[in-house]
């Protein structure tokens, strides 16, 4: 294997994340500013916001690095995501391989997450069906090899990250809000409630979230007190019918994957693979499964370096003209060699 030593930027979204990875050494550095306080206030990602603040910290991040690393490459995330934010990552990462006179690659966010469970030294061994969760996608896709990706079904509507977030945000609960309804998810009991599991009973592999939403929306709006409060037990009640749905619904979707395809492995990545009911169901079906370590699950640096080490080292990187593509279908991607 030939060594490769890779600068990541990652900026597709709130999160500035920086990291040199290296082949041979695995993760040599890494720094990760959310910019989560400055969106919170209103309630999701202002992205003009976002773009200034990946341009404010992305020098200081990437000097704090430490600069006794020799860089043979520069990987940024060039999309999915925000266009302003990718441009911000993408301008600094193709300008420090220039001045550096090293090659620059951009890479696709989803293959990043897709191939972070491999960063805890774990092996992953092809072919295998990854199931993306993360706030902008929710996929299953069949891996037959790096780069060889085949979407067998997605969202029609809402990704479930995004659903969370709605969630949250019915019950008066902060962004991002899959970590906060699964917390108070721990205190309820959503069975009285009857929530759907959306599609399960038509065939084929597409998920659709938003009728979960809604369903809390009306749900909500019928039990406010006469002072328009949620109390704190129904609230977490809620919580736990709604992640309970998204849950069911993901195993199910996730073991009829594997039926049709005859896969014997399942890789979950993407910000929504750090929730614990998520792991526990999946981890009891009957199937090699496996997820990022939970500081890799949300976005970062690393994922990128990482992703970039195997492109970059395989020959592949960037021609002059294009750096960013907000929309980007992940099946566009071909093996490294090819
Ligand atoms: O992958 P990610 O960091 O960013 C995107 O690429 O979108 O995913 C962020 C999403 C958010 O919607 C967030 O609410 C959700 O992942 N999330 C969770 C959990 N942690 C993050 N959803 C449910 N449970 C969690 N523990
Ligand atoms: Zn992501």
């Amino acid at each position: 294997m030939q060594n490769f030593r890779v600068l990541g930027i990652e900026t597709s979204c709130d999160e500035t994340g920086v990291a040199i990875y290296d082949r041979e050494k695995g993760l040599l550095a890494e720094r990760l500013y959310s910019q989560i306080d400055e969106h919170a206030k209103y309630g999701g990602v202002v992205p003009e916001l976002a773009s200034r603040d990946h341009i404010r910290k992305l020098i200081p991040l990437i000097r704090e690095l430490g600069d006794a690393h020799k860089i043979d490459g520069v990987a940024y995330t060039s999309g999915p995501g925000l266009a302003g934010a990718l441009l911000a990552g993408a301008s600094v990462a193709r300008g420090l391989a220039y001045g550096w006179g090293v090659p620059a690659l951009g890479v696709h966010h989803m293959e990043g997450h897709l191939l972070a469970p491999l960063l805890a030294g774990e092996q992953v061994e092809f072919p295998f069906i990854a199931l993306l969760v993360s706030g902008g996608h929710t996929q299953l896709v069949d891996v037959e090899a790096l780069g060889k990706y085949r979407l067998l079904g997605e969202s029609v509507d809402d990704a479930v990250g995004e659903a969370f977030d709605k969630t949250a945000k019915l019950l008066g609960l902060s962004y991002p809000g899959g970590p906060e309804v699964a917390k108070l998810a721990t205190q309820g009991n959503g069975d009285r409630f009857g929530f759907p599991r959306p599609m399960v009973n038509r065939p084929g592999l597409d998920f659709s979230f938003s009728g979960l939403k809604t369903f809390v929306r009306t749900l909500v709006e019928k039990q406010r007190d006469s002072n328009g409060e949620l109390n704190k037990q129904l609230k977490a009640d809620i919580a736990q019918g709604f992640e309970a749905a998204v849950v069911d619904t993901l195993t199910i979707k996730c073991k009829r994957a594997l039926k049709e395809t005859g896969r014997k492995a399942l890789v979950v990545a993407g910000g929504v693979s750090a929730n614990r009911s998520l792991r526990a169901s999946l981890q009891s079906m009957d199937a090699h499964v496996q997820f990022p370590p939970m500081a890799y699950c949300t976005d970062n640096g690393a994922m990128i370096a990482h992703v970039g080490a195997y492109r970059l080292a395989a020959g592949q990187h960037d021609q002059a003209e294009f750096m960013a593509r907000p929309r980007w279908p992940l099946t566009e991607l071909t093996p490294p060699s090819g």
